[in-house]
């Protein structure tokens, strides 16, 4: 790579003496990403309730030369979060990646689907936000809300979920609006179907293919496909970035109601 090419790189994407907490890092997209931002120099803090994949993913990604460390937190609890906020101290970079969906139709959606949806992925962003605000504020920092293209556009047995994503993605626009006097940018990532453990039996299934063929380019998005648009939005190049909401779906969208 030249000289200049270096440089370009390193202006946009550089994290090195970044520190990045990113929650739901146990598994999937958050796992991935904590990597990939490990990998652009930042050092990272993996943050979920199931400590002791934390520890082996640790274990793994310092052999990988990233410095990393863990945060057990649970995000619908304030307590947990509050705990977890003290011990961590202060990060460059926020990703609220925690979500968990329900499979069901709305009016067969219990109380306590509803409260575990809304709770995790919307109120747990804001939440976590707000923990770690003043760090963010201290070091001119910036939130990446990890939404999905069903805040955007709908589909049926989704409902909760659809709901919590939307709220999400002004949640984000929020934040962006009250935060920008104080240098903290807030974006959202939007994610289609991106293949993770959680759902790869699902698109193995003939349910799970006519899914697929639903969507423009008929294929499922990797998590390395998500790593541009993170990189992207949370890197210095991003300075000027804020309240936006970038789309990685395969053109999905375009095709949803
Ligand atoms: N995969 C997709 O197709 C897709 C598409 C669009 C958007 N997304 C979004 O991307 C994010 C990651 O999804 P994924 O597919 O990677 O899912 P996943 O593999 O199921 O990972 C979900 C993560 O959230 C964590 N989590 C759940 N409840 C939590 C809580 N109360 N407190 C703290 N952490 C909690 C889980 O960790 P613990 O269980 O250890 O706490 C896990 O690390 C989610 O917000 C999801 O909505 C995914």
């Amino acid at each position: 790579m030249s000289a200049s090419q270096t440089a370009l790189f390193r202006r946009l994407f550089d994290l090195t003496g970044k520190r990045a907490l990113i929650t739901g890092a146990s598994s999937g997209i958050g796992a991935h990403l904590a990597r990939t931002l490990g990998q652009a120099g930042a050092n990272v803090v993996l943050a979920a309730r199931s400590q002791g994949t934390l520890e082996r993913y640790c274990a793994q990604l310092r052999s990988e030369q990233i410095g990393t460390e863990i945060a057990v937190m649970d995000v619908t609890d304030p307590g947990s979060v509050q705990a977890a906020a003290e011990a961590v101290g202060a990060v460059d970079i926020l990703i609220n990646n925690s979500g968990v969906s329900e499979q069901r139709m709305l009016m067969e959606t219990e109380e306590e689907d509803w409260d575990r949806v809304l709770d995790t992925n919307l109120k747990g962003a804001w939440r976590v936000s707000k923990a770690f605000a003043p760090g963010l504020v201290a070091r001119q920092g910036c939130i990446l809300n990890v939404a999905s293209i069903l805040g955007l556009g709908v589909l049926k047995t989704v409902g909760p979920y659809a709901a919590s994503k939307a709220g999400l993605i002004q949640l984000t626009k929020a934040m962006a609006l009250e935060m920008a006097r104080d240098g903290v940018r807030v974006n959202a990532l939007a994610p289609g179907y991106t293949e993770t453990p959680i759902n790869a039996a699902f698109f193995a299934t003939p349910a799970g293919e006519k899914m697929i063929r639903g969507i423009p380019q008929r294929r499922l998005a990797q998590p390395e496909d998500l790593d541009a648009a993170v990189l992207g939005l949370v890197g210095p190049g991003a300075r000027a970035t804020t309240g936006a909401v970038f789309v990685v779906d395969g053109g999905h969208l375009l095709s949803l109601g």
